[in-house]
């Protein structure tokens, strides 16, 4: 059998580590020109096959389990950080039940109550947080002030996330000792710890001791929910309460522990991917202050109550069918989707699809095999960018996904045709195909199940900022740091905004 051609390297261990990890997207792109759609690189010892393209997202994503898996990739990095027996800890089918219980508190019914308390805490949030003094000295518009927004989004993701999700015990305790356990947990999902599982360092010691606190903190918290049986008004809609309701198929409850781990995994999934999103379309708003001027003229034009400046409460489906704003977090997406690898292990040898392999690749003619105790790797990104799919690919231009037949509806269309099935064009929903060259949540059965949350909360974030604030970018836009597990901004990353007063 041919296996996929190795991308040329001069440290035999470490192999193509250094240029993976200061740009993939670059670093892809080269080797695509050079080798095709698919081609393997050494990442530390290990080997990595990449397959790039609609047709690589489809190969890796619509995979077939028995052959390529995500626990076997991800589990030695994700176990001590969630906990044992959810997500990768377990066999998939367990996780499967996993995923539909999560689903059952990711309800319209939730999201409606959500959108309140998400706007309270932003509003509180400008109105008392430091970032924000210049808003909060001037009574009239003037001076212009500076907020770095990776950390001021990081934290205002994090309240609205627990004032919701997450509990009101959260986040009530977000004010004192949870916000350092959750920083240590943090500090142990990084790349070095994707890279080497356990190393006799601090910070892996930090991460295990914060996640028996936290795991802890949450048993008790669900101990005292179960005690009292019945919910009040302001926790009968966040997750714990939805998992608390449920059961596996052969109908025993959820553990107590394991309710926790999943509260753990769903704080970890979605705080740094929304955090970097919002943070980028801050970022982008702040660039094109035309666009942050139409997104303020949509809030008036659906909410304004004739009053300058003043605005009511969007309801969830409002929310939902703003135009705009849902163009400008789906373009964001596009351009600044923050996570850039998604890895499988191979358990069995796999074949490349025949229309996958290189057509410069003098074997072409035998179709390559990836063997098992490979990984494989999709990145969306190299597609979401590809000029040959999308005019104009590395410009942010949100009203690219308002043309009626512009080439994002067509990507759509195709899907459509493809598949027989129909694409919902609302607010926030994305194509589920596995080979769509859109996947910021990725596709088939590790697809991401926070996307309508994400949306709400991101939608919430945008618009309650616009409302009060006028955005411009004084520096360069920032560079791209993916020596993170997620794609930040470096630093240099200032947004200028002064208070709207019109
Ligand atoms: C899976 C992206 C927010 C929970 C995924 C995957 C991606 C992704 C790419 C697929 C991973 C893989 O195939 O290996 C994003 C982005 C987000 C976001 C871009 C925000 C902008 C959230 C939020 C939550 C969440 C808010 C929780 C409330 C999950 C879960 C999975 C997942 C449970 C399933 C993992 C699996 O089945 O293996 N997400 N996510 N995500 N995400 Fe998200």
């Amino acid at each position: 059998p041919t296996h996929p051609p190795v991308v040329l390297h001069w440290l035999p261990i470490i192999g193509s580590a250094i240029e993976y990890g200061n740009d993939p997207i670059a670093f892809f792109r080269k080797c695509q020109e050079k080798y095709g759609n698919v081609f393997t690189f050494i990442l530390l010892g290990r080997k990595v096959t990449v397959a790039l393209g609609p047709k690589g997202n489809n190969f890796i994503l619509g995979g077939r389990h028995s052959q390529m898996n995500a626990e076997d990739a991800y589990c030695h990095f994700t176990t001590p950080v969630f906990g044992k027996d959810v997500v990768y800890d377990v066999p998939n089918y367990v996780f499967m039940e996993q995923k539909r219980f999560i689903k059952s508190g990711l309800t319209t019914e939730n999201f409606r109550a959500y959108v309140k308390m998400m706007e309270e805490e932003i509003c509180s949030f400008i109105e008392n947080d430091s970032a924000f003094r210049i808003y909060q000295l001037s009574d009239e518009r003037g001076e212009w002030g500076q907020f770095h927004p990776l950390n001021t989004i990081s934290e205002i993701t994090i309240l609205t996330a627990s004032r919701t999700l997450q509990g009101k015990e959260i986040r009530a305790s977000l004010d004192k000792t949870f916000a350092q356990r959750y920083a240590d947990l943090d500090g142990g999902f990084r790349p070095l710890n994707f890279m080497f599982p356990n190393l006799p360092l601090e910070s892996y010691r930090k991460r295990d001791k914060a996640h028996k606190a936290m795991s802890d903190f949450y048993r008790e918290m669900i101990r005292k929910r179960r005690a009292r049986k019945s919910f009040s008004d302001d926790d009968s809609h966040d997750m714990i309460a939805a998992l608390l309701t449920q059961k596996y198929k052969d109908g025993h409850q959820i553990p107590e522990h394991e309710v926790a781990h999943i509260m753990i995994a769903l704080l970890m999934a979605g705080q740094h991917t929304s955090a970097a999103t919002g943070t980028w379309a801050l970022l982008r708003i702040a660039e094109h202050p035309e666009i942050g001027a139409a997104l303020y003229n949509e809030q008036i034009e659906h909410f304004g109550i004739g009053e300058p400046g003043v605005f009511r409460t969007a309801s969830y489906e409002e929310l939902r069918a703003l135009p705009l704003l849902d163009a400008v977090i789906r373009e964001t997406l596009r351009l600044h989707s923050p996570i850039h690898s998604i890895f499988r292990k191979v358990t069995q040898d796999v074949p490349v699809p025949r229309s996958l392999s290189s057509p410069r690749s003098t074997v072409a003619s035998r179709p390559y095999i990836v063997p098992k105790g490979h990984y494989v790797l999709a990145c969306a990104a190299v597609s979401q960018r590809d000029p040959k799919i999308w005019p104009n690919a590395d410009k942010w231009d949100p009203y690219r996904w308002l043309e009626k037949d512009g080439v994002a509806a067509q990507a759509y269309k195709a899907y459509e045709d493809v598949n027989g099935e129909k694409v919902d064009y609302g607010f926030g929903a994305v194509s589920k195909g596995t080979d769509s060259p859109y996947q910021p949540f990725g596709a088939g059965r590790h697809r991401c199940i926070g996307e309508q949350f994400a949306y709400l909360q991101l939608g919430m974030l945008i618009s309650t900022i616009i409302r009060k604030l006028e955005l411009r970018l004084d520096i360069p836009f920032p560079e791209v740091n993916y020596h993170t597990l997620i794609v930040l901004p470096k630093d240099p990353c200032n947004i200028s905004y002064r208070r709207r007063w019109e």
